[in-house]
């Protein structure tokens, strides 16, 4: 990430602190991943050269900003997904100058809808108890050496534990979880 890049989002993870501590409301909240996670999440996708990246939970853009910037890199292309349009995040984006799609939907929904073996990378960072009901998409939609991250393993570790036992029961999977941030779980699916 370039400093001009690195500086708005700074910015952008500043704004967000400041308008999630005058809000009670969790749920409107904006909940941006951790600097140090997004940095490590960039860097996973550069290393794994995925160019197809799929985002569930949006927000303002924050962390689709990082996966987006990354993506140039190896000339891939995100998709960030949603159930809710936030104020701000097409100019957040815009003034980032990154290539991102913006699907609002259901994240179940929408990996319910993919083909199998589509995705490079997938980023779950929504509600995280709803993923065990999205399952098997997000494992079914990654290819052959395709990385599963997973925000929020070590703040939020009863709500994550019925997928982390999903992931540890499927032979195809191997996990590490980094503590970086709120800890963030990161899947790699075998290589054929
Ligand atoms: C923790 S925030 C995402 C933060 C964002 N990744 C970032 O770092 O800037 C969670 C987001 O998930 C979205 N969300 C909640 N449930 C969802 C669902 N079922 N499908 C898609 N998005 C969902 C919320 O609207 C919210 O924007």
């Amino acid at each position: 990430m370039d400093q001009t890049m690195r500086t708005f989002a700074a910015e952008l993870f500043a704004q967000g602190a400041t308008y999630d501590a005058a809000e009670p409301d969790r749920l409107r909240r904006l909940r941006n991943l951790e600097p140090e996670t997004a940095a490590l999440l960039a860097m996973v996708l550069r290393i794994a050269g995925a160019r197809r990246i799929v985002e569930i939970g949006t927000s303002n853009g924050y962390s689709t900003l990082w996966l987006a910037d990354a993506a140039r890199a190896t000339g891939g292309r995100v998709t960030s997904v949603d159930v809710q349009e936030w104020p701000g995040v097409v100019g957040n984006l815009a003034r980032a100058g990154v290539p991102a799609e913006r699907v609002i939907a259901d994240g179940g929904d929408y990996l319910r809808g993919l083909p199998d073996a589509s995705v490079d990378l997938l980023f779950l960072d929504a509600e995280r108890v709803e993923y065990e009901s999205w399952w098997p998409h997000p494992v079914r939609v990654l290819r052959p050496g395709g990385v599963l991250a997973m925000d929020n393993v070590l703040s939020h570790p009863a709500e994550v534990a019925p997928v982390l036992a999903l992931l540890d029961a499927d032979p195809e999977f191997t996990g590490e979880t980094v503590a970086v941030g709120k800890g963030l779980h990161l899947a790699v699916r075998r290589a054929p």
